[in-house]
């Protein structure tokens, strides 16, 4: 639309002819005046139709909620004892001279002026497009944006490049249920979508990038909590020629920056974040991601911490070894040996790192086994006949054959950093558009069924029901 001024600018314009566009919050009708609130991006205005506009005041009496228009008309200043202090545009209106409709709309199945909480989750997430229109859901959406925004500038500035990976991969042992893709051209296999991208970014330092990251979508086919989602974002990042200090201390130093710049209302408890060993934690607090708050009814206090020397194996429930974190991490340097032999298991630690803020893991990484003896050691540990190692794994024994720096790297979980930022307690109110509990798109109607002939190209047949 040419010549649209957003809201925002109005006070701005006293005096001026503007014309403005968006949806339309209230509508309330004096007879004579009608007044109508209308609501774009950047903010709000009062539009004010007089009777001596007949056409305009025509209009403004037939409009409803959520209608679409735009309107040209005179900002004035409002009469002194109608100036609204709370609002942004409190102190002027718009008095219409024209009104056009650019689309009407039905009344809206759930109510989108509230905050919303009020408001069923299934219904919420249904109309979602209805739904982000409250303000709080565009305030969330836009600072998730402000995030990933400071993220991409400082790591560039920091030397960094963003580097994108698959999603249609190979399945990667990291302790969840991979999602599955049937190929067409080679029946009867499968991609699976990433859980992370882990293997890549390692075998992008094998490559000679040092400094990698991505704001990375990961697939997991587990059970969905408030904090879970199946599909997700992280602040994937990785470094070559460092040690545990180097990751742990960058990622620091940008969680404080960001927080400083984004979020400049929060208090963060303690500078440097504490540091507390696996141990430590779960003997003092019972968990290893430990709430350190000194005031659990401060909103804006973040009491960020990192727990690190995990065990690097534990027990599975058949009695075999399993990693605890992250099978292509490096053991703690005095425990390297021990890998290698095989020896001392339960006593080996990892370079694991994860960082925790008010009792939520928000991220995590560790330096990571840059060679193939240590890669194909932990394999060995949980019992991986060499046949299956090499299947599974080859790729990565044989990439590190050719020469890799030492490098290790981290993972945020975006949403629930965004989460906690915005004051929220799920991840799906900082999630456009989030999947249910169930892992059910209600919105798109997904998962769903498919053609029949869609799955005859792929060899799939189902049992029946
Ligand atoms: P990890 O599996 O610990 O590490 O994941 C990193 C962070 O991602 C977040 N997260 C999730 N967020 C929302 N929904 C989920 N289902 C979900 N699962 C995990 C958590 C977690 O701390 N490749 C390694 C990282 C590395 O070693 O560099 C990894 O993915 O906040």
């Amino acid at each position: 639309m040419k010549n649209r001024t957003p809201t925002k600018d109005l006070k701005e314009q006293v005096g001026g002819e503007v014309t403005v566009a968006g949806f339309v919050d209230v509508r309330r009708d004096h007879g004579k005046l009608i007044f109508i609130d209308l609501r774009d991006e950047s903010g709000k205005v009062q539009i004010i139709a007089l009777p001596g506009r007949k056409e305009a005041h025509e209009l403004a009496g037939a409009i409803r909620p959520e209608w679409v228009i735009s309107v040209t008309g005179k900002v004035n200043k409002r009469p002194e004892k109608l100036i609204n202090k709370n609002e942004p545009n409190g102190e002027v209106e718009l008095e219409a001279l024209s009104i056009a409709v650019i689309n009407k709309a039905e009344t809206p199945p759930i109510e989108v002026r509230g905050d919303g909480h009020d408001i069923g989750e299934e219904s919420r997430l249904k109309y979602r497009y209805l739904d982000l229109r409250r303000p709080r859901m565009q305030q969330n959406l836009r600072l998730r944006h402000k995030i990933i925004k400071f993220i991409r500038d400082y790591l560039d500035r920091e030397g960094f490049i963003e580097i994108e990976t698959p999603e249609l991969t190979k399945s990667t042992p990291e302790g969840a249920r991979d999602f599955i893709v049937p190929s067409r051209r080679e029946q009867g296999l499968f991609y699976a979508l990433p859980q992370s991208p882990q293997q890549y970014k390692q075998l992008l330092m094998v490559a000679g990038f040092e400094k990698y990251f991505q704001i990375a979508r990961c697939f997991r086919d587990e059970d969905t909590r408030g904090d879970r989602q199946p599909e997700f974002t992280q602040l994937d990042l990785e470094m070559a020629y460092v040690e545990r200090e180097d990751v742990m201390d960058l990622n620091e130093k940008l969680l404080i920056e960001l927080v400083q710049e984004i979020a400049p209302h929060k208090k963060i408890q303690e500078l440097p974040f504490p540091r507390i060993s696996y141990k430590e934690a779960m003997s003092t607090y019972k968990t290893d991601r430990p709430d350190l708050r000194t005031d659990k009814n401060d909103p804006n206090l973040l009491a960020f911490c990192w727990v690190i020397d995990f065990p690097f194996f534990e027990k599975a429930d058949d009695g075999s070894w399993t990693f605890t974190h992250n099978p292509f991490s490096s053991p703690k340097p005095e425990h390297k040996e021990w890998l290698l032999k095989g020896e001392r298991i339960p006593e080996i630690l990892t370079t694991q790192y994860d960082v925790a803020l008010n009792g939520s893991e928000i991220g995590g990484g560790s330096i990571r086994g840059s060679n193939p003896e240590t890669i194909e050691a932990v394999f060995k540990v949980m019992g991986y006949p060499m046949e299956d190692i090499k299947k599974n794994f080859g790729h990565m024994l044989e990439a590190y054959r050719y020469g890799a720096p030492e490098h290790g790297g981290i993972a945020w979980g975006l949403d629930r950093f965004v989460t906690i930022l915005a004051n929220e307690s799920s991840i799906r109110e900082v999630i456009a558009f989030a999947k249910t509990g169930e892992g059910r798109d209600l919105m798109m109607n997904a998962p769903a069924e498919v053609k029949p002939t869609q799955l005859k190209e792929l060899g799939i047949r189902l049992n029946q029901k």
